[in-house]
């Protein structure tokens, strides 16, 4: 066994259950190897919220290991092997623009707006929209939380990643006439009915983005029994074009379950898509194409490593912890009512 990898196993086992480490899918493989718990980042909010280890070594993005630290416990602590892993989308919306854009969209709509922000945003986004009564959503969830508020006569800020938005407005039916596009300033594009539903910011993510209608007509013209899935961060065109689309836990779950002999092309994170495929050889699984997240994969073998040896000095009482991960109390409590009211609609 690799150094590294004996010495964070033994330093996992003198922690016992005072340590866990989740995982998103987007990890590299010898992070996976190395996770206590591993899925979407829905799932992945979940099992923080619930565990009770004193320490939370989460292996994912930075927006991740925050979500972590709001609905953990004040008594735990997160740690992330490298905190400079952040999502380019995920920065696309701040505070000033969102509330500069909140004013706009309220003064032309005449229903209430409430937000729904993505995981992929910051504690302080996921504050803005706890504080103002909304939701934080996930790919595995969005369509349920956005539903929840249009049934309930009110209108919808959806931030900050578009595709995801315009691909939920569609499950639901909306027409064109009931979607606002709000620009990355925070002004709101002219269009639209007076009585719009869904305000979308226009924030994307690269790698998702990336896919097309022809990187899956290519496929198809390989393979004649394809079934093609996508993550909905893809665009609405490649989510029209594919036979399924859902969060990477969905994606995950649908390849590993499917029959042996069946064929699959997938649009999401390239190691994601390896990993599953090396998992599934009794199937034939390939990629749109090679899109890589290169946060995800900065975590590796050395990065954790020097996390969980600080992790253990901390525990002994040796010395301080690396790289943690805190969110001020004045953005953690709306943050907390944002992500519990997610669980609820959910659960
Ligand atoms: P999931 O919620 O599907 O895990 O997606 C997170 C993500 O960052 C996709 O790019
Ligand atoms: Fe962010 Fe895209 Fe990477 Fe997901 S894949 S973490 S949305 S940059």
């Amino acid at each position: 066994m690799n150094d590294l990898v004996q010495e964070i196993r033994s330093i996992k086992e003198e922690l016992g259950d005072n340590i866990v480490i989740p995982a998103h899918h987007y990890q590299r493989d010898e992070i996976v190897a190395l996770a206590d718990f591993l899925g979407d980042s829905y799932k992945l909010a979940v099992d923080c919220s619930k565990t009770d280890a004193q320490y939370i070594l989460f292996c994912g993005v930075h927006f991740m290991a925050e979500g972590a630290a709001v609905v953990a416990g004040k008594h735990q602590l997160v740690v992330t092997p490298d905190p400079g892993a952040g999502c380019p989308m995920a920065d696309m919306i701040d505070n000033n623009e969102a509330e500069k854009a909140y004013a706009a969209m309220s003064s032309l709509c005449p229903r209430e707006i409430i937000p729904v922000i993505y995981m992929n945003s910051s504690a302080s986004m996921k504050a803005f929209c706890g504080a103002r009564n909304g939701a934080v959503c996930t790919s595995s969830n969005a369509v349920k939380i956005v539903r929840h508020y249009l049934d309930a006569g009110k209108s919808v800020f959806f931030s900050p990643d578009y595709n995801l938005g315009v691909n939920v407005a569609n499950e639901l039916g909306l027409t064109r006439d009931e979607l606002v596009l709000i620009n990355r300033d925070g002004t709101v594009q002219p269009g639209g009915s007076e009585d719009a539903r869904l305000y979308i910011w226009d924030g994307y993510c690269h790698v998702h983005k990336s896919f097309s209608v022809d990187d899956i007509l290519a496929l198809r013209r390989q393979y004649s029994d394809i079934q093609i899935i996508v993550h909905p961060e893809c665009t609405e065109q490649v989510v029209a074009e594919a036979d399924f689309a859902g969060s990477t836990s969905m994606i995950y779950n649908r390849v590993k379950n499917a029959p042996a002999g069946t064929v699959w092309g997938i649009g999401t994170e390239h190691n994601f898509v390896s990993r599953i495929a090396s998992e599934c050889s009794d199937k034939t699984v390939v990629a749109l194409k090679k899109s890589l997240c290169t946060d995800m994969n900065v975590t590796n073998l050395d990065s954790l490593a020097t996390t969980i040896r600080a992790v253990g000095k901390h525990f002994r009482g040796e010395g301080e912890l690396h790289n943690q991960v805190t969110v001020p109390e004045s953005h953690r409590r709306d943050a907390k009512k944002a992500m519990e009211r997610m669980i609820a609609i959910v659960e």
